[in-house]
C-alpha cells in the first residue's frame, strides 16, 4: 500500500514538474491601438489609414464596421488595467497610436492628449505591478504618411526613427520591453500582395518587396536610435515581431517546397536581422532574381540591399519575438495549377501550393486552422535559423464567432499550446514569455467585429461597451497563478 502511494505520490510529482513553467516564465496579454482605443477622432487626433479604409472602403469589412469606438479603451483603460490585474497578467502589450501621438505623423507637433493617455496608461499598468510592453507600430499609419507611398517610400526609414526618438523620449523610463513592427508579413504581404488590408492598394510581388526592405530599415534605426541614445540610460529591450504560419512539407517529396516558404514567410522578415551574413535569404533572393529576369525586368523585383544596408540591419534585435496562429501544408504546385486561396507567403510567387490538413479544425477566422504541434515545431526552426537567443511569444490566440462566456474551445487551444511552448523549452529553445492574443475582443480588422479573440467578453451593441470574464479568462488567471498546466481547477 505505502509502495502503491508513493508509487503515485512520485508519478504525480513527475507530471506535475512536466508541465510546469520555468522559474521567471512571464505570463502576458495584448491588444493594438486601432483595435480597442476608438476616438478616432477625439482632440487633435488625426486619420490612420484604418480611419480612411473602414471610412470609405467598408465593403471589405466583414460587418462593414470600423474601430470609431472599439472597445472604448480611450476612455475605459483605467476597466482594462482593472481586469488585467484580475487575470494576474505579469505584463500587458499594447500598441502606441502613430496618429494619436503626432497628428501630423512627423515629430515637429505632439498632441499632448496622446502623451496624456499613454502615460494614464503605463503609469495605471505600474500601479498594479504590469510591466508595460509598447509596440511603436501596429499598422495604423498616419494617412498622410500613406498619401505620401507610406511603407513603399523609403523616407518612411527617417519618419520611423523620428517617432521611436519622440515616444522613447516620452516613455522610456517606464517601457523597457519595445515592439518596433508588429506583424512586417501582414504590413506587406497582407496590404501590397493580397490588397486586403488598409491601404487597399495591390502590388504582388513589388510594392510588397519595397515594404519589406523599407520596414526592416525602419525597425533597424529604430533599434539603434535606442542602442546608442536610450539604452544606457534606460537598459531596455527592442525588437520586432513576425507572425509565422508554420509550413509543413505535403510529404518527404516536398520538404525543399515547404523550407523555401518557410524562407519566405519566416525569412523574409527575420534573416536581414538575425543571421551572421544577413541581407535576404539566399535561396528566396535568388528564386526572385531569376523570375524577374525572365519576366523581362532589368534588376530584381526584390530590391537589393547595399553592403552598407546590410550591416546597419545585422544585429539589430535584443531577442525574437513570435507571433503564432496557424500552420499550413505546402507542396510543388502540379502544372497549370493555381496556387491556392494563399498569394501571403509567395506561394504563388514561388510555385508553392498551400492548404491546410483535412484534421486541423477551424475557428472562427477564415485564414485559422488549428495546428498546436506548428508552435514547437515553429521554435525549433527558428532556433536552427536565428541561434540560441531568448524567444517570446508575443501572440497566441483563438476566434470564435459567438459571444459565449463557456469558451471551452479557447481554453482547449491554450492549453494544447502551452504544452507545446513547454516541449520546446524542452528541446532547448529558451522562450520567456507567452502573451495571449487577446485580453477584450476587439476589432477584428476586416472581419470587423465577428471574429471574438477575447479572454474577455465585450457588448458592442452596450454603448457602456461592457466587458464579462470568459472562462478562458479564469483558466489563464489559474495558470499564472500557479504557474503550471496541472494545477488548474477549474471548478
Ligand atoms: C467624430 O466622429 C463621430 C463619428 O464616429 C462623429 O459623430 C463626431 O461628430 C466626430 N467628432 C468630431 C469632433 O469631428
Ligand atoms: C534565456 O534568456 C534569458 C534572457 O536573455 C537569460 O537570462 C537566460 O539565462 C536564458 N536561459 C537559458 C536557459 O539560456
Amino acid at each position: 500500500m505505502m509502495n502503491y502511494m508513493g508509487y503515485i505520490g512520485v508519478l504525480g510529482v513527475l507530471v506535475q514538474a512536466e508541465r510546469r513553467f520555468p522559474d521567471g516564465f512571464k505570463f502576458g496579454a495584448a491588444t493594438a491601438a486601432y483595435q480597442v482605443e476608438g476616438a478616432w477622432n477625439s482632440s487633435d487626433k488625426a486619420p490612420s489609414i484604418w480611419d480612411t479604409f473602414t471610412h470609405h472602403q467598408s465593403e471589405n469589412i466583414a460587418d462593414g464596421s470600423s474601430g470609431d469606438v472599439a472597445c472604448d479603451s480611450y476612455n475605459k483603460w483605467r476597466e482594462d488595467i482593472e481586469l488585467a490585474s484580475e487575470l494576474g497578467l505579469h505584463f500587458y502589450r499594447f500598441s502606441i497610436s502613430w496618429p494619436r501621438l503626432l497628428p501630423n505623423g512627423f515629430s515637429n507637433v505632439i498632441s499632448e492628449d496622446g502623451v496624456r493617455y499613454y502615460n494614464d496608461l503605463i503609469d495605471g499598468l505600474l500601479e498594479k505591478g504590469i510591466e508595460p510592453v509598447a509596440t511603436l507600430y501596429h499598422w495604423d499609419l498616419p494617412q498622410n504618411l500613406q498619401d505620401l507611398g507610406g511603407w513603399t517610400n523609403p523616407l518612411i526609414v527617417d519618419w520611423f526613427k523620428d517617432y521611436a526618438r519622440i515616444v522613447y523620449t516620452l516613455f522610456g523610463d517606464r517601457v523597457k520591453t519595445w515592439i518596433t513592427i508588429n506583424e512586417a508579413i501582414v504590413v506587406c504581404e497582407v496590404v501590397y500582395t493580397m490588397g486586403s488590408f488598409a491601404p487597399g492598394i495591390s502590388s504582388p510581388g513589388l510594392g510588397s518587396y519595397l515594404c519589406g526592405k523599407n520596414i526592416l530599415l525602419a525597425h533597424a534605426a529604430a533599434w539603434r536610435l535606442y542602442d546608442e541614445e536610450f539604452r544606457p540610460m534606460y537598459h531596455g529591450k527592442v525588437s520586432l515581431t513576425n507572425q509565422i504560419f508554420w509550413i509543413e512539407p505535403y510529404s518527404e517529396e516536398f520538404i525543399e517546397e515547404a523550407e523555401l516558404t518557410m524562407q519566405y514567410a519566416a525569412g523574409f522578415y527575420s534573416h536581414a536581422i538575425y543571421t551572421k551574413e544577413g541581407g535576404w535569404p539566399p535561396t528566396f533572393e535568388k528564386y526572385i532574381a531569376e523570375k524577374s529576369k525572365r519576366e523581362g525586368y532589368p534588376r530584381s523585383r526584390l530590391p537589393a540591399f547595399t553592403e552598407e544596408e546590410k550591416e546597419f540591419v545585422k544585429g539589430t534585435y535584443d531577442f525574437y519575438a513570435v507571433n503564432y496562429y496557424t500552420s499550413r501544408r505546402a507542396r510543388a504546385l502540379k502544372p497549370g495549377e493555381a496556387a491556392g486561396e494563399w498569394p501571403m507567403f509567395g506561394a504563388g510567387e514561388i510555385g508553392v501550393f498551400l492548404d491546410v490538413h483535412p484534421d486541423w479544425p477551424q475557428a472562427a477566422s477564415h485564414w485559422f486552422y488549428v495546428n498546436p504541434p506548428g508552435l514547437r515545431k515553429l521554435l525549433v526552426w527558428l532556433k536552427k535559423n536565428y541561434g540560441d537567443i531568448e524567444y517570446m511569444i508575443i501572440e497566441n490566440g483563438y476566434s470564435t464567432s459567438e459571444r459565449d462566456l463557456n469558451d471551452i474551445k479557447r481554453i482547449q487551444y491554450y492549453e494544447d499550446h502551452l504544452e507545446q511552448v513547454l516541449l520546446a523549452i524542452k528541446d532547448g529553445v529558451n522562450v520567456t514569455r507567452y502573451t495571449a492574443w487577446t485580453l477584450l475582443d476587439n476589432y477584428e480588422w476586416t472581419d470587423g467585429y465577428t471574429s471574438k479573440f477575447g479572454l474577455i467578453d465585450v457588448d458592442f451593441n452596450d454603448p457602456a461597451r461592457k466587458r464579462t470574464l470568459r472562462d478562458s479568462a479564469r483558466f489563464y488567471a489559474k495558470l499564472i497563478e500557479t504557474h503550471s498546466l496541472d494545477d488548474i481547477n477549474m471548478v
